[in-house]
């Protein structure tokens, strides 16, 4: 017995960004970042904090599915970008909710809310939840090098979730590590210790821009093409592909690359940026509240980032039988 998605929910921050904005203390353009990234605007933190848009995203998606906080068996927090180092950023949103259980976070860049799912997937596998949040949330504005032209500009803030029960929604699902700290990586803090003596770069997010588009095509297409064949679809089969938004030439080389209609992989990153791994489920949230998704219809997820990780799983929409 695994689970089944019950609800979903989702909260941005206020602020909307725009490129023109950011062409105003960057040597950027509107042209330059929408022509190569399909981004047009972000939302980005002013006053919000990453728990608070993180449990307006898990009270959403607990109203959708119909469930009290007090039911939750289970919270994870997919994060790079928590409020805190300690607690994990799942305890600061069941705090909040008035939830009572067991919460831990998950640390795998774009891809965690796909980690997420196979964590809860283990607990719903060992009879140990009958409930179990994911939530996936992210300040990525609060790591950025707003000096670099080359990656401030494809970023944005916001949660995402997704409230799960005991169903046979999950058909496969594959998680893969290519660990390398050098394609993308954000150093931990460099701390204030008189005896440490290591070099202390500064803990903002630097990426081989290059390397990661090929990575991230890459990835998308095996990511699709595995799980599909560990549940015995085909690609053309599936009617929903929800993907890592980190670029819209990435998703478009996808798309040629697995021969899918276009008109069926989610899209939010031209009002949102690349939010890491809170995009798949707002992207997924975006679909359920359009009422685009219909029981029995089947959606891929693919997350790929930092790591480098790689997360894919393939769903069959309500009850799952
Ligand atoms: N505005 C104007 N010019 C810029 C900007 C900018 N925002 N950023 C870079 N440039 C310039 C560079 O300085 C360079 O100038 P130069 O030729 O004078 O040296 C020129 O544009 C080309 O730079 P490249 O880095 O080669 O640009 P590229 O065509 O590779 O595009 C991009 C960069 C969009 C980031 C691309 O590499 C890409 O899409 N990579 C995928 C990575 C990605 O999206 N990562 C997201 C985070 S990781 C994740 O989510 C998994």
């Amino acid at each position: 017995m695994s689970f089944r998605i019950l609800g979903t929910g989702s909260a941005l921050p206020a602020r909307s960004v725009t490129n023109d904005e950011l062409s105003g203390f960057l040597d950027t353009s509107d042209d330059w970042i929408s022509t190569r990234t399909g981004i047009r605007s972000r939302r980005l933190c002013t006053t919000e904090t990453l728990d608070e848009l993180a449990a307006l995203a898990a009270r959403e998606a607990l109203a959708a599915a119909g469930v009290a906080a007090s039911e939750l068996d289970l919270v994870v927090c997919s994060t790079t970008t928590a409020d805190h180092i300690m607690p994990g950023e799942a305890c600061a949103v069941a705090e909040a909710l008035g939830a009572s259980c067991p919460c831990l976070d998950v640390s795998a860049a774009c891809a965690g809310f796909v980690f997420g799912l196979d964590v809860a997937d283990g607990w719903f596998a060992r009879g140990r939840a009958r409930r179990v949040l994911v939530v996936s949330a992210e300040k990525m504005s609060r790591v950025l090098d707003w000096s670099d032209r080359a990656s401030c500009v494809l970023f944005g803030d916001g949660a995402a979730a997704a409230v799960l029960g005991e169903g046979k929604g999950l058909l496969s699902l594959r998680l893969e590590s290519r660990p390398d700290a050098e394609t993308i990586n954000i150093p931990g803090l460099a701390g204030t210790s008189p005896f440490d003596e290591t070099e202390r770069p500064a803990s903002t997010f630097s990426m081989d821009g290059r390397r990661v588009f090929k990575f991230a095509v890459n990835a998308i297409v095996d990511g699709v093409r595995q799980t599909c064949a560990d549940a015995h679809v085909e690609p053309q089969d599936i009617d929903h592909f929800v993907f890592h938004q980190a670029n819209e030439r990435i998703l478009g080389a996808a798309v040629q690359r697995l021969g899918i209609e276009d008109a069926r992989v989610a899209r939010t990153l031209a009002e949102t940026g690349n939010l890491s791994s809170a995009c798949i489920p707002l992207a997924l949230d975006r679909l359920v509240r359009a009422g685009s998704i219909e029981d029995g219809q089947l959606v891929a997820l693919v997350g790929y980032g930092g790591g480098l990780s790689v997360g894919s799983c393939l769903l069959r929409w309500g009850s799952g039988t």
